[in-house]
């Protein structure tokens, strides 16, 4: 089986926006309590943050992390959760009926990101609440001080103001399952009157507008051209969630579902763009692919966890061989759409449907879609270029011309590196990949990273991680050819300077 590409520097598709490598914290499962935040943990600071699993999301090098939800934020009172610990309420938290005991809350959180290296991409509650919550919550977090909530703030000890830059209208406003849901022209008014306080109290904030909560949604895609003509003019971005899970064990089928995310990109831009002609705007509207993952394996398990706990183990996807391979693909598609989609969050980071899993008491360890994420948030800084692919294709249930070959290419011009990420979709075969990189006269290949095994259905366990990144023997890189096999059903990452 055989397959070419090639790349040139002229084939620019856009500077990538390091944001693509977000991710996502929610109030949810053990994500906060049991995950991030364990007083007790032998590795624990003063503040009862856990050291073990900040270092691994260093490891990750995560731009902007998504917070506090999610579902958890349609129901929640962002007050509940500043100042003094001691006095702040426990409550039905009625997203995932668990207790909230608001032990952690925005100034803990806030402090927690910094102390990782990342951006909070913040979510206001527009399901319970509305203009006032949300701007109050900006002026206590952004507003220098001298009024009422900024210096809330500083009496709670925060004399720096957090100057957060992005902010969430609401989550998945579309889904009945939400606290608070509303039709697309609800949601459109409300969000463009929240905005508008919110840009009031500070300009230089962006705003991302909720898009649907996948493209399965009914009211897909009349809900993005409803709330869009409403929130066009004071949104930056609008979102786009995605989970997907190969409930059919069908491995080939599951391994093509980047072409339904493809898909959804290009119907969310083309409406996008409907609302720019309809409204004679000049303004670009981006693409905020706020929550994406594989999420199906706890799903049963889950019905089976009962109400009003904190920190249950809710959403504990247990990922295996196979799911890293299409979480690989996902970043691939985001990469090859770097001219729209500016923001993506992995969702989640910690112990819910995440790459970081934590024991109780004990370690923090890799999940095996931790290693696709993590050589793209390493090596897919740049330019992302258009690979011009030529590869054998096949039918599966739901989509028809699959490539075996899935690609996405990164030039860093700083560092003088061009990084090739390929899937090979063939679930018994090699695929013999020609890349012609002529245009890139003199670089060598500096390693081959390869994902690969023979079991679909390997997991990594705390004991063991069975699946993890190994480098690959035979590709060469000579008069401006890269040559090489890629393995049956593996990620690569093919780095040259
Ligand atoms: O990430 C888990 C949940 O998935 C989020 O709370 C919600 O926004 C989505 O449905």
């Amino acid at each position: 089986l055989k397959a070419t590409l090639v790349v040139d520097k002229s084939f620019v598709i856009a500077e990538v926006d390091k944001r693509i490598y977000g991710s996502f914290i929610e109030h949810l499962g053990r994500a906060v309590y049991g995950g991030i935040y364990e007083p007790g943990h032998p590795t624990a600071g003063a503040l009862g943050f856990r050291d073990d699993v900040k270092s691994l999301v260093k490891e990750l090098n995560v731009p902007i992390i998504r917070y506090p939800g999610g579902n958890f934020v349609s129901g929640y009172n962002w007050e509940d959760g500043v100042g003094p610990v001691e006095q702040r309420p426990r409550r039905l938290e009625l997203a995932w009926r668990t207790v909230e005991p608001n032990e952690v809350g925005t100034n803990e959180f806030m402090n927690w990101a910094r102390e990782a290296g990342s951006e909070v991409m913040m979510a206001v509650n527009l399901g319970t609440r509305g203009v006032d919550a949300a701007r109050n919550l900006l002026e206590y977090c952004n507003h220098p001080g001298g009024t009422y909530w900024s210096d809330l703030r500083r009496s709670h000890g925060v004399e720096q103001a957090h100057k957060i830059k992005t902010w969430c209208l609401g989550n998945e406003m579309d889904g009945p399952w939400q606290i608070g849901q509303k039709t697309a022209v609800e949601y459109g008014r409300l969000a463009y009157e929240t905005g508008k306080a919110m840009r009031l109290v500070d300009p230089d904030i962006e705003l991302v507008s909720c898009g649907s909560s996948s493209s399965a949604m009914p009211t897909f895609p009349e809900w993005e051209a409803v709330t869009l003509d409403h929130t066009y003019d004071v949104a930056d971005y609008v979102s786009l969630h995605q989970y997907y899970g190969n409930r059919d064990n069908d491995s080939a089928n599951f391994l093509a579902r980047s072409m339904d995310l493809e898909h959804f990109i290009k119907t969310v831009t083309a409406t996008c763009d409907y609302i720019k002609a309809k409204k004679r705007s000049k303004k670009t509207m981006y693409l905020s692919f706020d929550e994406w993952n594989v999420w199906y394996h706890s799903n049963e398990s889950d019905t089976k966890i009962d109400p009003w706990t904190i920190g249950p183990p809710q959403l504990e996807d247990h990922y295996n061989f196979e799911d890293a391979l299409l979480v690989g693909s996902m970043l691939i598609t985001f990469l090859r759409h770097a001219d729209r989609v500016k923001m993506a969050c992995l969702a989640q980071l910690v112990n819910v449907i995440a790459p970081i899993m934590t024991e109780a008491g004990g370690a923090a360890w890799k999940q095996t879609i931790f290693y696709p994420y993590l050589h793209a948030s390493k090596y897919g800084r740049g330019v992302s270029l258009q690979p011009i692919v030529n590869s054998p294709k096949y039918d599966a249930q739901d989509y028809t011309d699959v490539p075996y070959l899935d690609s996405a290419i990164v030039h860093n011009e700083e560092q003088g590196e061009l990084t090739i990420f390929a899937v090979n979709r063939h679930l018994e075969e090699g695929l013999h990949l020609k890349a012609d990189i002529r245009g890139f006269e003199g670089y060598t290949l500096l390693e081959h990273i390869v994902l690969k095994h023979d079991d679909l259905k390997a997991v990594n366990t705390p004991a063991e991680q069975r699946v993890q990144p190994v480098q690959a023997a035979g590709t060469v890189c000579k008069d401006g050819y890269v040559d090489t096999l890629l393995s049956k059903a593996s990620w690569n990452v093919i780095r040259l300077k």
